[in-house]
């Protein structure tokens, strides 16, 4: 039985199934998710291999081939019918047009079921999901299980990546009006023992780790790679619960309690779906997210334990983030521009500006070197690349505004982030390399008007836009001119 029979079989069933990576019940074999492409705005459907299988992720890689795609939408496997889409702005408004949020890059979050390479949403602070027009979820006080299974290093300290019940009007309309998960380590509204990340209860005007405002020791800081998450409620009356989603057979139990004072007891759900946002699009967060679901009435622990040995039992694990020819760690080397020329990413000979120089034989050794670069174990991310110039040690290429530059690193972990790109395969015939920005999985090296961004395929900045795409983001990797 996977997650949403053995619920079923609990009495309490799902009423929203959502996962990229498998499905959420034994007889299931419709789509799992929506992914477009950006080179020409179509769409496909990503559907299970097979009857209650994993996702077909080999036909989003064809389709995807030499270009790039987002997640458009995240089908409910519920018969309700509650499938997540880009969220619409609210009390705060997205990066994109309109005021929307960001879809999640289609590759940024791989990840190894029992050996399998499928696909997690990878949240970049901008990007949610939402979904306003609902059935079957919990309202008011009603009762309610949630479960979802996040990466436990893809984390941040901003509001709020959440899972879960939240406001139909994407606005703040008081405590006690959202029940979710809550994924990070964020301070200041309410918090566990540690530094986090901790499992958490966002109720709205708050994050809540037991019943009292502020610190609640009894919730951990998780260690786990990948973690399972727990929160449920019912009438004063709620628990958080966690679990290491790779091997325990069963979920340890946080926090159970009555509900916070000051508006929370009873709660007045209005349940609308959120997925890496706040109840009124604050937008800030970063995680990830693989698989989940929302229940109707309140689960038993002993159900949930059971979800949890089947999650065990799918086997998560580690997959390579890089493909395409290898950037090896330890080697020096320079940018091309393309496949062809003399057009090389460099730093200015006493400044951190990055931008594209003419770089060849005949120049001066200082001008080489500023066209050089030290390729070391991703600052941000062990399983990527950062780059570090060869003539000011301690320097390292990193976007800031989305634009290239050559910074000190200030040892904080933006920067680390900041600083950390995936090598993976060109998108054209002109290159080698393309160069995927870790904590931005949509966005790439790119060169426009002559300076180089960590840029999308389309999008309302003018160096995002889709002209010329596939050239502006390939890079030949070559020998370094200097060591
Ligand atoms: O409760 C924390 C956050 O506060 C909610 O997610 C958001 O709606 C509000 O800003």
């Amino acid at each position: 039985s996977l997650p949403c029979d053995i619920y079923e079989f609990g009495e309490t069933p799902c009423v929203a199934a959502h996962s990229t990576t498998r499905a959420l019940y034994a007889n299931y074999s419709g789509p799992l998710y929506q992914v477009v492409r950006d080179s020409d705005g179509s769409t496909t459907n990503i559907n299970t291999k097979s009857r209650g299988g994993i996702a077909d992720s080999g036909w989003q890689d064809t389709w995807c081939a030499g270009t790039t795609c987002g997640i458009s939408m995240i089908y409910d496997q519920s018969p309700r019918g509650n499938h997540l889409s880009r969220a619409p702005p609210g009390g705060f408004k997205g990066p994109e047009l309109n005021g929307t949020d960001n879809i999640a890059s289609a590759v940024g979050a791989p990840v190894l079921l029992n050996g399998n390479r499928v696909y997690g949403v990878f949240v970049s602070p901008g990007t949610g999901y939402r979904r306003e027009d609902v059935n079957g979820t919990a309202v008011g006080d009603e009762p309610q299980g949630i479960y979802a299974v996040f990466d436990g290093a893809h984390t941040n300290n901003q509001c709020c990546f959440d899972y879960g019940n939240a406001e139909t009007n994407a606005l703040d309309t008081g405590n006690g009006h959202m029940e979710t998960i809550y994924f990070g380590d964020i301070n200041g509204m309410g918090n566990g023992k540690g530094n986090g990340p901790w499992i958490m209860a966002d109720l709205e005007n708050g994050l809540w780790a037991g019943s009292k405002e502020g610190n609640d020791p009894g919730v951990p800081s998780v260690p786990f790679r990948f973690v399972t998450a727990v929160v449920k409620g019912e009438p004063n009356h709620w628990s958080i619960r966690g679990a290491n989603a790779a091997s325990d057979r069963a979920m340890s139990t946080y926090f159970e309690g009555e509900r916070p004072k000051n508006g929370y007891n009873p709660m007045k759900r209005e349940g609308a779906i959120i997925l890496g946002i706040g109840g009124d699009n604050s937008d800030w967060s970063q995680g990830t997210f693989y698989e989940g679901c929302m229940t109707e009435g309140y689960p038993d622990d002993s159900i949930e334990d059971a979800v949890q040995a089947n999650i065990a039992s799918a086997g998560y694990d580690i997959a390579p983030l890089m493909d395409g020819p290898k950037v090896s760690v330890g080697s020096t080397i320079s940018f091309r521009a393309g496949r062809s020329g003399n057009n090389y990413l460099a730093h200015d000979p006493h400044a951190g500006n990055i931008s594209i120089h003419t770089v060849t034989d005949g120049n001066s050794a200082d001008e080489k070197k500023a066209a050089s670069w030290r390729v070391r174990t991703g600052l941000g991310n062990a399983g990527c690349l950062s780059f570090e110039s060869v003539d000011r040690a301690g320097t390292f290429i990193r976007h800031s505004g989305f634009k290239l530059q050559a910074d000190k690193n200030d040892g904080t972990k933006l920067f680390r982030e900041d600083a950390t790109y995936c090598a993976v395969q060109g998108f054209s015939g002109e290159g080698t390399n393309s160069f995927r920005n870790w904590g931005y999985a949509a966005r790439y090296f790119r060169v426009y008007n002559g300076f180089v961004y960590t840029a999308s395929n389309g999008g309302p900045r003018e160096f995002d836009t889709k002209a010329n795409w596939n050239n502006d983001a390939s890079w030949t990797v070559v020998d370094g001119f200097a060591s």
